[in-house]
């Protein structure tokens, strides 16, 4: 069992929907996958049950947040049973996250590259760090670039990525581009792959491909994460 975290104490970096993306990749790969929605808002927990009402299937399991007192619990719990863990965090550091961490095989760390996110996601590396040093191990993470520009590389995103090759900061190679179809899981309580035929017969070429690009990129961000997760294994 693999458990891989979504932490930065900033919100609005995209752990939700990174986490979310993550989750229907692994799943379209074949393995099995539950959710731990960490988060006291709870959206994953809601988009699921959204699902339910609807009576729409979901091909993975989400759990809701647990106790303090439970997480650790809950996650060894869960070995054996799923071949995914996914944990979505809440936007600050608290006990709920160091406890996350303490299991996670990888944490991810979404930021959107600019000078305004890259200094919270530095405190996260360090939570990160630091988590692992309290527990004499080593937590792998990687940052993961969000809402990264779709026609061209900004020199922002380029800058980042030089400066962290330099200061050793581990980023994966493949960015999350900025699409309206992943905000548009959230309002329809949908998988990505359900987009395409929701849009209907009337839909233009331009809409699909859209959906199509977006698609591939998640699918792109969720082979490199898991290929991390087996590099780290094999190490
Ligand atoms: N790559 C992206 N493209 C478009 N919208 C995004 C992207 N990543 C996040 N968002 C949107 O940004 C907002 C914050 O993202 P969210 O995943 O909820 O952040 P967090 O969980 O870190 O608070 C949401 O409205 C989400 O739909
Ligand atoms: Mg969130």
């Amino acid at each position: 069992m693999y458990v891989i975290a979504f932490a930065n104490p900033k919100g609005g970096t995209g752990k939700t929907t990174s986490a979310l993306l993550l989750a229907e990749q692994i799943a379209l790969a074949g393995a099995s996958v539950t959710i731990l929605d960490c988060d006291p808002n709870q959206n994953l927990v809601e988009w699921g049950h959204k699902r339910k009402i609807a009576g729409r299937k979901t091909p993975f399991n989400i759990l809701p947040r647990p106790d303090e007192s439970e997480v650790i619990e809950i996650i060894d719990g869960l070995d054996g049973k799923t071949d995914y863990v996914i944990i979505d965090l809440e936007g600050t550091a608290s006990q709920v996250v160091t406890f996350a961490l303490s299991r996670a095989d990888l944490a991810v760390i979404p930021l959107e590259p600019n000078s305004v996110e890259a200094p919270h996601a530095a405190k996260a590396v360090q939570l990160v760090n630091r988590t692992g040093k309290m527990l004499n191990r080593n937590i792998p993470y990687t940052l993961l670039l969000n809402r990264a520009n779709a026609a061209f590389q900004t020199s922002e995103e380029r800058e980042l990525r030089v400066e962290t090759t330099d200061s050793h900061v581990k980023v994966l190679p493949v960015s999350l581009i900025r699409r309206a179809a992943y905000t548009k899981i959230f309002g329809e309580a949908s998988l990505l792959d359900e987009l395409r035929s929701s849009l209907g017969k009337r839909a233009g070429e331009r809409e699909i491909e859209q959906i199509d690009k977006a698609i591939l990129n998640a699918r792109e961000v969720a082979q490199k994460l898991m290929d991390l997760l087996e590099q780290k294994e094999a190490a």
